[in-house]
């Protein structure tokens, strides 16, 4: 049997595809890596042990909380220094994804 070059091409498409996407899989999500920045402090996942536990809150309320960190309307502190190395950006991709865990 030949196997036409069409087919050696459609194939090989198809392997470069599977890495692609094998690749991706081993990626942290973008909101986990800057997350892991609070589990010194609040517990790796946000679960504690630490200061006040981040898993179960809100994405909405986690951001709140930390653009009046940054804004110095709360805290005058550790959170608040904290706070003034993100954009509003990495906020909203981090407390997303701290908002997953419970
Ligand atoms: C160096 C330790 C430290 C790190 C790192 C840290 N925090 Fe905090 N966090 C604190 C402390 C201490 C408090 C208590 C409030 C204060 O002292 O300003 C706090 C409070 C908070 C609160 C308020 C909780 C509540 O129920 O009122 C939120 C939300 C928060 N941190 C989110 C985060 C996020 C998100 C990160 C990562 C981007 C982070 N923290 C990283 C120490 C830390």
């Amino acid at each position: 049997m030949r196997v036409s070059p069409s087919r050696l091409l459609h194939a090989a498409v198809g392997i470069a595809a599977c890495l692609t996407l094998a690749a991706q899989a081993q990626t942290p999500p973008n909101g986990r890596l800057l997350a892991s920045n609070c589990f010194q402090c609040h517990g790796t996942n946000g679960k504690g042990p630490g200061f006040d536990k981040l898993a179960g809150k809100s994405a909405t309320e986690i951001y709140k909380e930390l653009t009046e960190f940054r804004s110095g309307k709360e805290g005058d502190n550790i959170m608040a220094r904290h706070a003034m190395g993100f954009t509003d950006a990495q906020m909203r991709s981090l407390a997303a994804w701290l908002s997953t865990q419970r």
